[in-house]
């Protein structure tokens, strides 16, 4: 099946503005995805027809509310296949969830002398979580290394799993430079120590089919905005043994069960994990992109993008000025650049100038960019509704700046 990229691009409405007086090409989607018109109009029809709190109220809106909250859990689950319902804990993003599984897993798990294991490709959000976690503990956060394409080590890996480690922390795909993590690989060397893996896959569910028990994650987080959903909404799932042994992560609202001055019992999952009111519309928002994802062909769609993402790597690639950060074999959506002698916020503002939008700087991922000695790149990130035409425009205007630091 051919991918009528023009046709699906109508459903955007962002993507048909001009900026600086020039038709917009947004070439930022590692950052934030753009909502397609079906996810603006549900999110609208539920403020302003239909919003309540949730599960506490025996009220007409209330309950329609809960419903349709829960409606859009079950699309989750069906949309990452996890096995239970309950597993899929609703947060306000990738970064909240994290750090629900750091402080929630380790209070549960990890002890004095224990070794957490990070990847060096991490974003931020899933480093500090960890070392905050280790500094409680008394653990200790271990670096698992790549190399000078950005593909992790795996045989350093294997070799730095022992019996010390509690858990290994992996992102799916890698923000600042699109590798794509043999992520099942790794989570089955895990588990042959009885290590858990907890998976960051903000990047990877935009771009490609996902399925929890094939890769037999233990914890898989992401954030709803970058797969077309709105801002506010992320899942966390998680194995039901594992969830069932943390404790609560933040405390109040309806994830209790009984509250007494003496003692607190919590709810069951997920509510357990959920604490005060949660960003329903956000939730059923990111219901509602999950069945624009489903009513598209997603292997198509995620072909389309890798041509893109070649195309582009390929026309990057023959401009001699510049340097891609980031060649691993197997990508996704990114494609990081710096430009010999100019700055990467310089690119980012002269691309601008010509309506392109990209992002410049370390992407929260600065040991990434410690890594390649570098202060920062410039990143040009690939959604489906992206076009070859749109590909052509940004090596153009790469070229342009070159021109203009002459
Ligand atoms: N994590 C987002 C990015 O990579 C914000 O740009």
């Amino acid at each position: 099946m051919t991918w009528d990229v023009e046709k699906i691009r109508e459903d955007f409405p962002v993507l048909s503005q001009t900026v600086n007086g020039k038709p917009l090409v947004y070439l930022d989607n590692a950052a934030s995805a753009q909502m397609p018109r079906p996810v603006i109009e549900r999110m609208s029809a539920y403020q302003s027809a239909e919003h309540s709190n949730i599960h506490r109220g025996v009220h007409y809106l209330s309950q329609h509310a809960t419903t349709a909250y829960e409606a859009a859990r079950e699309k989750v689950k069906r949309f990452i296949n996890a096995p239970d319902v309950n597993c899929c804990i609703f947060v306000r993003g990738c970064t909240e969830g994290i750090n629900l599984v750091a402080d929630s897993y380790g209070k549960g798990f990890i002890g004095e002398g224990d070794e957490i294991l990070v990847s060096q490709m991490e974003h931020h959000s899933n480093i500090v979580p960890w070392q905050v976690t280790a500094e409680e503990r008394g653990a200790k956060v271990v670096v698992i290394p790549m190399n000078e394409r950005g593909e992790l080590i795996v045989e350093e890996y294997e070799r730095l799993l022992n019996q010390r480690t509690k858990i290994v922390a992996l992102s799916h795909v890698s923000n600042s430079l699109g590798t794509i993590n043999p992520v099942k690989e790794m989570i089955a060397a895990a588990h042959k120590l009885g290590v858990p893996v907890c998976v960051d896959a903000a990047q990877s569910v935009p771009h490609f089919p996902v399925d929890v028990q094939d890769l037999d994650a233990d914890f898989f987080v992401f954030s709803g905005h970058k797969m077309f959903g709105p801002t506010g909404s992320g899942i966390v799932y998680g194995k039901r043994e594992w969830l069932d042994k943390m404790p609560p992560y933040q405390t109040g609202g309806s994830q209790i069960r009984i509250v007494s001055f003496e003692r607190t019992t919590y709810a069951p999952l997920p509510a357990k994990f959920e604490a005060g009111t949660p960003a329903i519309a956000a939730g059923i928002g990111l219901g509602a992109a999950i069945d624009y994802i489903n009513g598209l062909d997603f292997v198509a769609a995620a072909e389309h993008e890798h041509q893109l993402l070649e195309y582009a790597t390929e026309r990057l690639a023959d401009i001699p000025e510049v340097t891609i950060i980031g060649t691993a074999a197997h990508k996704a959506s990114v494609l990081s650049f710096t430009i010999d002698g100019i700055h990467p916020h310089d690119i980012g503002t002269i691309l601008d100038q010509e309506g392109i939008a990209i992002r410049a700087g370390h992407h929260c991922a600065q040991p990434v960019m410690q890594f390649y000695d570098v202060p920062a790149t410039a990143r040009a990130s690939f959604a489906f509704y992206n076009t070859r035409d749109e590909v052509e425009q940004l090596a153009d205007a790469v070229q342009k700046v070159i021109e203009v630091f002459a």
